[in-house]
């Protein structure tokens, strides 16, 4: 078992403490505010509360009131510091020079290329983007994107060790804006927004459409094993049948449109006549519960079917 330093403890680090901890990993949390570094350290007692193994995964976690003390004697590092371009720059500077330079550093940014952060460092072969869905100790996906000069042998160690804790990385070949997972995202919300704009239907209907229709095929397989399944001899049948209409619909979304005020007006209301703000947090909670029992499910359908 090796040693993984977790820098910055908001809601991703905390949660990426609680997925390296349980596999068994050392961790050392770091933030600024050692308030956040306690509060992951509590995060983390809050989501095991009540297991068999809490204790023991709770005495793999120690805070670092310095980042020097935090990455001495790391295998790894999983930066996860505010979404601010100077402030990673400033935090890569200082990481550069204190972490030994055979160790990998992996950046959580949600948008921020890793060459954005890591061009002038001395070590920035070992730098990449190991972007995960929040929370990564609900969601197993990773993201990891290289830079132009992360080693190769960086994104095979980041990939290795994500397997290694239960995580699901993907590799993309290069930097591109959203990576893979916000760029779908986008097209979804893109057309989700025009459909809810042009009066078509309620955004209650669209979450419906996905909840109650697409997502059920999606919890377990994605878009192109969907299409491949749904003509009698697969894919390239689906593409002769349906390419020509899919062609016209993407014509039709083609020109991307701003969500104007008005429209995220309107759709905060509905939103906010089922479910009142104040009842938001609570409202997450269910969703995580959702989340967590949808994983264990999914882990326990796996055994039987397949993968
Ligand atoms: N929240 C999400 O849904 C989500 C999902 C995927 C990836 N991310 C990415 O993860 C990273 C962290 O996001 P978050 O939502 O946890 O933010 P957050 O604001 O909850 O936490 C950021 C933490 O970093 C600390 N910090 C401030 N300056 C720092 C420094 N110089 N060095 C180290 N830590 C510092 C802050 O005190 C804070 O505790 C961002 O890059 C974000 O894009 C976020």
């Amino acid at each position: 078992m090796s040693r993984v330093a977790i820098i910055g403890c908001g809601v991703v680090g905390s949660s990426w403490t609680l997925v390296f901890a349980r596999a068994g990993h050392d961790v050392v949390v770091h933030d600024p505010s050692p308030e956040a570094a306690e509060a992951a350290v509590a995060f983390v007692r809050g989501s095991l509360a009540g297991t068999p193994e809490a204790e023991a995964i709770l005495a793999r976690i120690a805070t670092a009131a310095s980042l020097e003390e935090a990455v001495a004697g790391a295998d790894y590092v999983q930066e996860s510091a505010p979404e601010r371009l100077p402030i990673k720059q400033a935090l890569y500077a200082r990481l550069d020079t204190l972490v030994p330079p055979q160790v990998v550093i992996g950046s959580s940014t949600s948008g921020l290329p890793a060459s954005s952060f890591t061009e002038s460092l001395a070590t920035r072969a070992r730098c990449l983007v190991v972007h995960p869905i929040n929370p990564p100790h609900l969601i197993p996906l990773v993201e990891l994107v290289p830079a132009p000069w992360t080693a190769a042998e960086a994104v095979e160690f980041a990939g290795a060790l994500m397997t290694a804790v239960g995580q699901e990385p993907i590799r993309l070949s290069r930097e591109i804006n959203g990576f893979v997972v916000n760029r779908l995202q986008s097209a979804l919300l893109g057309e989700a927004f025009r459909l809810v704009e042009d009066g078509i239907v309620s955004a209650a209907e669209v979450d419906k459409a996905v909840a109650d229709g697409l997502g059920l095929r999606w919890f377990f397989m994605g878009p192109f094993e969907t299409i491949d399944l749904n003509a009698a001899t697969g894919v390239a049948e689906y593409c002769r049948n349906l390419g020509p209409m899919y062609h016209g619909l993407a014509r039709e979304q083609a020109d991307p449109r701003p969500w104007s005020a008005p429209l995220v007006a309107a759709i905060e209301r509905e939103r906010r006549a089922a479910v009142p703000g104040e009842r938001l947090p609570e409202r997450r909670l269910w969703r995580d519960r959702w989340l967590a029992a949808l994983v264990a499910a999914k882990a326990q359908i796996r055994r039987e079917f397949g993968r």
